[in-house]
């Protein structure tokens, strides 16, 4: 079985309470934090920046920080991103004047870089820079927003990313972002994905009774994912 990657995206966490947040659902057993970062150009939202992110890291954080910049432009942001202890980089190549440059910013800072596919953006932006991505991120969803339904043509996009990272032969993850839900993480993970972002789903499934019970969200993925390939 791939080693599967869970990465609850805080973009749904309670940000009062940010730091607990993150203690909580890594407790819980999530591998990686997905750090969602929109600037209201790129993207029609507004978030969080690297502050947020060196917050974290001073909070305690040891886990892996995987910052999806939904930014344009990109490569400004990048080395402070890198200080402020991200452990990926991904941005999306339409947001950048020159995808080869910023994959080797994201890398010489010292992080992982990933491009992320938006639904109807084609694959063939890796064909020429494969050696130096170490993540691809294909989008589910429109990004901007959390709590959007997963769009179906994803899992023919996966079956497509899967096979242009095995023919590389390079150690690149598969990520997807978007309505990853409990009830299709199974066919997101036989379709070749091994990451797996999800916000609604995760930081919605708190009860009221116990502030951990992200237990329960993150173990039915886990449920779901030990049935691949069976
Ligand atoms: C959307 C973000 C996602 C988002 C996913 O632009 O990139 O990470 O938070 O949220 P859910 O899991 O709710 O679809
Ligand atoms: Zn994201």
């Amino acid at each position: 079985m791939p080693d599967f990657k869970i990465a609850p995206s805080i973009l749904s966490a309670d940000f009062a309470r940010l730091g607990e947040e993150v203690d909580n659902v890594l407790k819980s057993g999530a591998d990686v934090v997905h750090f969602d970062v929109m600037d209201n150009h790129y993207v029609p939202n507004l978030t969080i920046g690297p502050l947020v992110c060196d917050a974290l890291r001073k909070h305690g954080v040891t886990a892996d920080i995987d910052v999806h910049l939904m930014v344009k432009p990109v490569d400004r942001i990048i080395p402070d991103f890198a200080a402020a202890g991200a452990s990926y980089i991904t941005f999306h190549p339409e947001a950048s004047d020159h995808v080869d440059r910023t994959l080797q910013l994201i890398q010489n800072e010292g992080c992982k870089s990933g491009l992320v596919f938006n639904p109807a953006t084609s694959l063939d932006h890796l064909k020429h820079v494969i050696d130096k991505v170490d993540i691809v991120l294909l989008m589910s969803v429109n990004p901007g927003f959390g709590g959007q339904s997963f769009i179906p043509e994803t899992l023919n996009k996966l079956r497509e990313a899967r096979k242009i990272i095995d023919a590389s032969g390079r150690d690149i993850r598969l990520e997807v972002d978007g309505g990853v839900k409990v009830d299709n993480i199974l066919e997101i993970a036989e379709a070749g994905a091994d990451m797996f972002v999800a916000g609604s789903a995760v930081f919605g499934a708190k009860s009221e009774s116990d502030a951990n019970t992200y237990d329960s969200v993150i173990a039915a993925f886990r449920a779901e994912l030990a049935k691949v390939g069976k």
